[in-house]
């Protein structure tokens, strides 16, 4: 749901800047065959995410664009949590095992 949020907060200001958001091109997404591997898709991906964001503020000061910034670093902090919560969830994984981890999931 936080992902979806943020494509609407990037959609919105691209309609603002008054261009036209291309949403069919699409990174592909990887989730994996279970869970630990899902975590670590995941971590990837949002690993990813940081870096673009911060890449992306580094040139909304560049042009000046205030506005665009503060989305992005928004957006960003939600991104740096999510990766803290997979790492949380990768160390419990190490520190517990898979089934330990996989029952404390469901009770
Ligand atoms: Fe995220």
């Amino acid at each position: 749901m936080d992902e979806m949020k943020h494509a609407e907060k990037h959609i919105s200001r691209i309609i603002f800047l008054e261009e036209r958001p291309v949403v069919s091109e699409l990174n592909k997404i990887h989730i994996g065959d279970a869970v630990e591997a899902f975590h670590k898709n995941d971590w990837e991906a949002e690993s990813g995410a940081i870096i673009a964001y911060n890449d992306a503020i580094k040139l909304a000061v560049e042009v000046g664009d205030n506005g665009t910034r503060e989305m992005l670093e928004s957006i960003l902090k939600d991104e740096e949590s999510h990766i803290d919560w997979i790492e949380a969830q990768l160390a419990q994984i190490k520190q517990m095992g898979i089934q330990v981890y996989l029952s404390e999931q469901i009770s």
